[in-house]
């Protein structure tokens, strides 16, 4: 059983990593561990809205990296329209040696509350892929294993595209691709914000509440659109 330091120690080990070593494979026993933990994530109404792909092949990894980097054109057109500078994030990992690919079944909706369909359907929905996506990435990562979150797979046109390739049938949904291999180098922990800024006790601490300019710096220095600026954070997110 992990005891709350060794749970700590595999949070902080987990990170997003975006280089991936392309002479390392990772064999099936290692995937069939993640995602047995995958499927024990909790769901709403335990309707277990998930599913898995699991690609190996490396023209199909090239072709979802291509799409990927198709999609992101107009990415970074509208980044470049609305805030004048764009640092889009690359495919390197097209060489991870595997690409899992979280699909998500929205009849499991039926599997809710009257009342719950109606007001946190997507909601829920959601939740429990997301719950079922964190256990993969941790789960890796006790492993020693790098994974990353490409969301943009669920965009439209990726979806779209993506649906055809993988033969996935309606009225499934693409939620996200997470690739899993060796980090071809090691990545620092991204800022995080500090544990008594955001934690209240009995009440809503309005000292602590970030007005318009705290909020702003927040978005400009600690966030990933304002860590672009910083290289240590960021030299292995612009690899392609
Ligand atoms: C819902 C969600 C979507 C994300 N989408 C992407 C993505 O499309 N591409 C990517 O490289 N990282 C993506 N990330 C990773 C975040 O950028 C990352 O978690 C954050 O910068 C903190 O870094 P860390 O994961 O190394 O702690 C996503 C994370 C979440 C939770």
């Amino acid at each position: 059983m992990l005891d709350i330091e060794e749970f700590h120690e595999l949070v902080m080990k987990r990170r997003s990593i975006r280089g991936y070593d392309k002479s390392r494979d990772v064999p099936d026993d290692l995937i069939g561990k993640i995602l047995e933990c995958a499927r024990w994530a909790p769901s709403g109404g335990n309707g277990q809205p998930w599913e898995f792909i699991v690609i190996r092949d490396e023209k199909t990894r090239n072709r979802i990296a291509d799409l990927f980097l198709k999609q992101q054109e107009h990415k970074k057109e509208m980044e470049m329209a609305v805030r004048g500078d764009a640092k889009m994030t690359g495919a390197g990992f097209r060489h991870a040696p595997v690409h899992l690919i979280v699909l998500g079944d929205p009849r499991v909706k039926e599997t809710y509350p009257v009342r719950t369909m109606l007001d946190k359907a997507d909601s829920h929905f959601y939740t429990g892929l997301a719950n079922a996506t964190l256990l993969i990435h941790l789960a890796a990562a006790s492993l020693g294993l790098a994974s990353q979150y490409v969301s943009d797979v669920s965009s439209p046109y990726m979806e779209t595209m993506l649906k055809v390739l993988l033969g996935i049938p309606d009225p499934l949904r693409i939620y996200h691709l997470i690739p899993i291999g060796y980090a071809s180098a090691p990545v620092l922990p991204r800022p995080r914000r500090e544990l008594e800024e955001i934690v209240h006790y009995e009440r809503y601490d309005m000292k602590k509440y970030r007005d318009e300019r705290a909020f702003e710096k927040f978005v400009l220095t600690l966030s990933r659109r304002g860590s672009y600026g910083k290289k240590s954070w960021v030299e292995d997110d612009l690899q392609s």
